[in-house]
């Protein structure tokens, strides 16, 4: 099949054997013993620091486990919506959403593309998507249906576009070829993608590295 036109059908096909309950026991314990990692801090300070989240909403499109939803819940924002296409996480994020005290303010669902049914799913004025576009063929089509989503700000982290994320994306995709799993990466350039927000009005006010990930926060002009 074309990487193009991935369809809702293959999101349980495509995600599921790699986004596994194991991986997301592995998010779940280093989250409980490190909190965020550099990316996470990074998309929730520039979000509670420089935009403000105090009663906002937010949609995390492929959320995992929720932990960027509870910090910012604990912040001041007043609830969260995650969209998933592998419904692995949900035990593990439900433990770790009662554990934070959150669970109350956050909704999860499964199987909705947002790229492809955009209007399945409510406005809200933060829109996330970290380390969800190199795992998404067609990062225009989800970019753009995230900025139609996104009252105030989109927030996305992307890899950097070098020969050597594009080499480990290269293999790692060899791999999930030999394996017969239908999963791949991509490296999509950054720059188109910070196009696609900026023709839907948003301005990309903040580029940060935070280790191997680059951070774009887009604010509505
Ligand atoms: C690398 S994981 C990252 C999960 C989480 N953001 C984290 O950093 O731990 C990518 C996730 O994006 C989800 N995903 C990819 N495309 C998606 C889409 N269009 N809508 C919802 N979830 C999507 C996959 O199911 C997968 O769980």
């Amino acid at each position: 099949m074309d990487d193009c036109c991935v369809d809702a059908a293959d999101g349980a096909d495509r995600y599921e054997p790699v986004f596994t309950g194991r991986f997301a026991e592995r998010i779940a314990r280093r989250y409980a013993k490190d909190g965020l990692t550099p990316p996470e801090r990074r998309i929730v300070e520039f979000l509670a620091d420089e935009v403000g989240v105090q009663g906002a909403t937010v949609l995390e499109i492929g959320g995992g486990i929720g932990e960027i939803q509870i910090e910012l819940i604990k912040r001041g924002a007043s609830a969260s919506v995650n969209l998933e296409l592998s419904s692995a996480y949900e035990e593990v994020a439900g433990r770790v959403a009662a554990k934070a005290g959150t669970a109350h303010a956050m909704t999860r669902r499964i199987g909705v593309d947002l790229a492809l049914h955009p209007e399945a799913v409510d406005v809200a004025d933060v829109v996330i998507l970290h380390r969800v576009v190199c795992c998404y063929p067609d990062a225009t089509r989800l970019l753009a249906a995230a900025a139609g989503r996104a009252r105030r700000v989109v927030v996305f982290t992307h890899p950097p576009r070098d020969p050597l994320t594009r080499l480990a994306a290269a293999s790692g995709n060899l791999l999930m070829r030999l394996q017969r799993k239908a999963y791949r990466g991509y490296v999509h350039s950054p720059d188109a993608m910070v196009a696609v927000l900026e023709h839907r009005g948003f301005e990309a006010r903040y580029r940060q590295r935070a280790g191997s990930w680059r951070v774009v926060g887009a604010v509505r002009a």
